[in-house]
């Protein structure tokens, strides 16, 4: 998968286990980014319907939730992946403006990106495959770039997986049927739905994904933009129409509450980080129409293979628990047996290990004012 800002790698078993007790059948995956999460509800047997303005994101929701496995042949996928690997380098748009104008990738692995992604364009255009091919090659180019992960900027020095070849692997297909719906998530809300379960992971902060991956965005739009700056971003991203309003912060907090006001949901989930530009509390009281609002913190930093720190309901401290500042917080709402099921395993201090993650009761508070050890109220509304 690829390098992601706010991707929920970590968390992802929690959610899948949040949905599988929930009784879910049907899941929305609102803010989807990588499809992580979306592919986990629907490995659990979700209907999942997945929603993100980015191009690529659109992109891998048609490859992981919107396609099933049996739609395609692994032969015919394999082949196609062999004969775009074969072609030999051409260089083009894209090695000129980010191999040369800026350096995200080494010329050599530019040239095969872009004989590549002509092919794509002018042999499977509209086909099933489309799709996965073009996973595989956003996949293979965030493999070699040079970046930190954010196309904001390259390395100064090429990172060392730059020099490597770019390889096109086979995306591993899902069983089961999904949406992708490419579009804003604020304009689409009252039209979506009914589902069983939403989960919302927005952007919180002025951090921009059309900025910050610009260069998948044109990697799928193939558009061969004007560019600007160092990082030769795109010239739309100046246009009101590429800004997300949860990347204001003067809107979002309006446009979250209306957002998540008119899904129809039996179950809401929503992720939350305290670099948020709202409180916790806010974001309890913008679910309040919920029967019950329960919000679980997840301590995110911790050294892999680190016995876990766990903090029980009575808040005596059973592990070791990390920086504040990485805690990764997940509201529950909903019906009040429902979220009462969804949460008993926390309150037992369940043990998250396998996903890196420690739980510890989340007040109703700001988090800032958290303190590692803290368990209080859990549950209310
Ligand atoms: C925190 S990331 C989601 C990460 C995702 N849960 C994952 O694990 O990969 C937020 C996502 O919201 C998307 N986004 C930003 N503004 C949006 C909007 N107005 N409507 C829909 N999606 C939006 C971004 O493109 C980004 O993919």
């Amino acid at each position: 998968m690829i390098k992601y800002i706010g991707s929920k790698r970590r968390l992802v078993p929690v959610l899948g286990d949040l949905f599988a007790t929930s009784g879910a059948r049907t899941a929305l995956d609102l803010f989807t980014g990588t499809t992580r999460v979306a592919q986990e509800f629907k490995r659990r047997g979700a209907v999942v319907t997945a929603v993100d303005t980015a191009r690529y994101s659109e992109i891998f929701a048609k490859c992981w939730i919107e396609a099933s496995a049996d739609d395609v042949s692994g032969a015919e996928l394999a082949a196609a992946l062999a004969r775009l690997s074969g072609l030999p380098p051409a260089a083009g748009y894209f090695t000129e403006t980010f191999c040369k104008q800026s350096r995200f990738f080494q010329p050599h692995n530019g040239a095969r990106i872009d004989a590549i992604r002509n092919e794509i364009e002018s042999e499977y255009a509209g086909s099933a495959l489309y799709p996965m091919l073009l996973t595989s090659l956003i996949l293979a180019a965030d493999r070699v770039d040079s970046t930190t992960g954010l196309q904001m900027a390259y390395l100064k020095e090429w990172a060392p997986r730059a020099y490597n070849d770019l390889e096109l692997r086979p995306p591993e297909l899902i069983e089961g049927r999904g949406a992708a719906i490419r579009g804003d998530a604020a304009e689409l809300a009252p039209t979506l739905g009914p589902f069983d379960f939403a989960y919302l992971d927005p952007p919180y902060n002025q951090h921009r994904y059309f900025t910050n991956y610009h260069v998948f965005e044109t990697l799928v739009a193939w558009d061969e933009p004007e560019v600007y700056g160092v990082a030769c971003k795109r010239i739309d991203s100046r246009d009101p129409s590429t800004k997300s309003v949860f990347n204001q912060k003067r809107n979002m907090p309006d446009a979250l509450r209306s957002t998540i006001k008119a899904l129809e949901a039996e179950v809401l989930v929503v992720s939350y980080n305290n670099e948020a530009w709202i409180s916790l509390d806010e974001l309890c009281d913008m679910c309040s129409h919920h029967d019950r609002v329960t919000p679980l913190s997840f301590d995110s930093k911790r050294y892999v293979g680190a016995q876990i720190g766990i903090h029980n309901p009575s808040g005596k401290k059973v592990g070791k628990v990390s920086h504040l500042r990485n805690l990764e917080y997940v509201v529950v709402a909903g019906p009040k047996r429902t979220v009462e099921t969804m949460t008993a395993p926390y309150d037992r201090g369940h043990d998250a290990s396998a996903s890196g993650l420690c739980h510890h009761a989340a007040g109703r508070r700001d988090p800032r004012g958290l303190r590692s050890g803290m368990a209080i109220e859990r549950s209310y509304g």
